[in-house]
């Protein structure tokens, strides 16, 4: 059965204490909530906060995740956080990449997430890969093209076994940080025609072992709704993971 996951995205928020403060709360709503232990909870706070994060994750369940990799090994590349230092953390599992965000305002191509990927394997973080159509590509129609050459030129160069070590997260950009979500119609659609590219690739157990997370104003109120979807297997979560009663009220949505 494939892993059921919520994510958070802290994406660049919070202070140091603010981060401490928002994991002590976490970790108090755990305490005192019967979570589905079937759901991977995952945080990703920005690079200076992970060792916190680990501290926390020691005596817990929920995983730690880093938002971003650098493409390169080693090396001179001022400011870059190389995948063997992420290893490094130990507790680090896991790592964002191809977001929306990192693609737009950072120029972060297929080949890059791609070249990305293949260092998060080679350190055995789980890569979670990002696609996603923006609201032109929408209304043109073009969701399905622009999220099969996502797939297609990041992952598909993986052979069938480093495939099975990835997570991808569905998230259409129009729904991203503007209150406006998919609705579950709408992400199912593109959650299974992920499922199927993934299929005729790489054949049908790895297809139904796939874990694909919806990202975008996931929330609350609209968790339950998303996650009941067959091909939904849990969130991205980003504005509503920077408070831990509405995260961990989304993980509760299973
Ligand atoms: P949002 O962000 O939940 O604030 O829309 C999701 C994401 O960007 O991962």
């Amino acid at each position: 059965m494939r892993k059921k996951i919520v994510a958070g995205n802290w994406k660049m928020n919070k202070t140091f204490e603010q981060a401490d403060e928002l994991m002590s709360d976490i970790m108090d709503q755990l305490e005192q909530t019967e979570l589905n232990r079937d759901v991977q909870l995952i945080v990703c706070p920005p690079f200076p906060y992970l060792e916190l994060c680990t501290d926390y994750a020691n005596d817990s369940y929920f995983a730690v995740g880093a938002q971003n990799v650098s493409d390169q090994e080693r090396g001179a590349y001022t400011g870059e956080v190389s995948a063997e230092m992420l290893k490094s953390f130990e507790l680090v599992d896991y790592c964002i990449v191809g977001h929306s965000e990192r693609r737009s305002y950072y120029g972060e191509t297929d080949a890059i997430v791609a070249a990305k990927v293949n260092r998060l394997l080679a350190a055995e973080i789980t890569p979670i890969v990002c696609c996603g159509e923006v609201l032109a590509e929408r209304e043109a129609g073009k969701q399905f093209d622009v999220v099969r050459r996502q797939i297609t030129d990041g992952l598909f160069h993986l052979d069938a076994d480093l495939f099975k070590g990835i997570v991808i997260a569905y998230e259409p950009v129009w729904a991203i940080g503007t209150g406006k979500t998919a609705t579950p119609d709408q992400a199912q659609e593109i959650h299974a025609f992920i499922r199927q590219l993934i299929c005729e690739k790489y054949g049908n157990e790895i297809a139904q072992d796939t874990t694909i997370l919806y990202g975008g104003s996931c929330k609350p109120s609209n968790a339950k709704e998303l996650f009941a979807n067959p091909d939904v297997d849990g969130g991205l979560i980003g504005g509503a993971s920077l408070k831990a009663d509405e995260f961990i009220a989304i993980a509760k949505a299973f």
